[in-house]
């Protein structure tokens, strides 16, 4: 066979490590505690529920403008609907917009332990991915503008970062605006927003509003619990939202997931009740874990970093198949540049209870 014959994908495809996602398996456990994705314990709201189980015309292709999700978005957040776009996840909004705004030769800068998807999209476009260094696992605004060339295009701040759970407060989001040329696209990821509960924190709306080259990206798979229906949006100025228009697939969103959205945004009762269960909860574990002896990373997320010593019977490789012995599966953070650390969802009250006696049996030696 003559393999230079058959086709090839652009250069640099071939290079991309794929996205691998939070396991969600554990063998011989009869009870799995899925903690590796950052999906909320309390499910969907009843509403979206009832939205797709009494969705019907699954035969008829769905609205291609999201219309009525973006009009339900728009009522909820003040925005002008013409400025939103919805996507499958915000993932494949963070795809479009770099795919829309950078090519061969550009470069996309994202923090050192910040989300995987921003490397992938970049090397997927044929850019150049240029990681800026953190400082304590939270994202370095100077680090990040030193990072600047005449070929940055686009620069991405998840914020809260995933999967460090640290934020930084918005004035200095203002200034990382601030000092970035006006043709560098700024993407704040703020896919944990609904979660932070921080006087100095603002996801960004107003900037958005206020600027030409920020866009915002939000999500209903984290806080709404419809993860598995992939769905996401994005604010933008309207030069930005009619360029992603013009390269999205025509119908990119169903019909049960604009449904399904139009109903979750609508349930304030079930996202407060979220809000709630993750203050408490976030505390607690944050509060138990340390208290073993582990170091946490104040967190503002609905998840926790969790870093384990780098002695032999204690590191995180081994904490992570003690815990996937009990049942409660946890993600590995390697692949962040945090070998030795654990990210670890926030569950249902058993789960959060498991985890802190399996750690507590773990780091006395106990047996799974
Ligand atoms: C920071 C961040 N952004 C975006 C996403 C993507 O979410 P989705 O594509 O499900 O909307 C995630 C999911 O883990 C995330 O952690």
């Amino acid at each position: 066979m003559n393999m230079s014959v058959r086709p090839q994908p652009r250069p640099g495809v071939m290079q991309i490590d794929a996205y691998v996602p939070g396991k969600s398996k554990a063998a011989g456990v009869a009870k799995i505690h899925k903690l590796s994705s950052n999906e909320t314990p309390l499910g969907p709201s009843p509403k979206a529920m009832e939205a797709i189980r009494t969705f019907d015309h699954l035969e008829l292709y769905p609205d291609g403008a999201a219309t009525k999700l973006r009009e339900a978005i728009a009522a909820r957040y003040g925005l002008d609907p013409n400025r939103i776009v919805c996507g499958t996840g915000s993932d494949e909004l963070l795809s479009l917009i770099t795919n829309a705004y950078v090519g061969p030769g550009d470069e996309g800068i994202f923090t050192e332990h910040g989300f995987l998807v921003y490397r992938i999209a970049i090397q997927a476009a044929g850019g150049t991915p240029v990681v800026a260094p953190e400082k304590d696992l939270r994202t370095d605004v100077d680090a990040i503008l030193k990072k600047v060339t005449d070929r940055t295009k686009i620069v991405f701040l998840a914020n809260p970062n995933n999967p460090t759970g640290t934020y930084i407060p918005f004035d200095e989001v203002k200034r990382l605006h601030a000092g970035l040329p006006p043709h560098v696209l700024l993407v704040l990821d703020a896919a944990y927003a609904e979660y932070v509960r921080r006087n100095d924190y603002e996801a960004g709306l107003e900037l958005v509003a206020t600027s030409e080259n920020v866009v915002m990206t939000r999500t209903f798979s984290k806080i709404y619990g419809l993860a598995n229906l992939r769905l996401g949006w994005m604010v933008a100025p309207p030069h930005i939202a009619d360029a992603i228009n013009r390269i999205r697939g025509p119908f990119n969103v169903s019909g049960p997931a604009i449904a399904a959205g139009i109903a979750a945004i609508q349930d304030e009762a079930h996202i407060a009740k979220a809000i709630e269960h993750n203050e408490r909860w976030l505390a607690w574990l944050t509060r138990e874990i340390e208290a073993l002896g582990l170091k946490v990373t104040p967190s503002v997320g609905n998840f926790l970093l969790v870093h384990f010593p780098q002695e032999a019977g204690r590191t995180a490789k081994e904490a992570d198949s003690f815990l996937s012995s009990r049942g409660l599966i946890l993600r590995q953070v390697e692949a962040y540049g945090l070998p030795d650390a654990l990210r670890l969802t926030v569950g249902s009250e058993e789960a959060n209870g498991l985890v802190v006696a399996a750690l507590r049996d773990f780091l006395g030696g106990k047996n799974a």
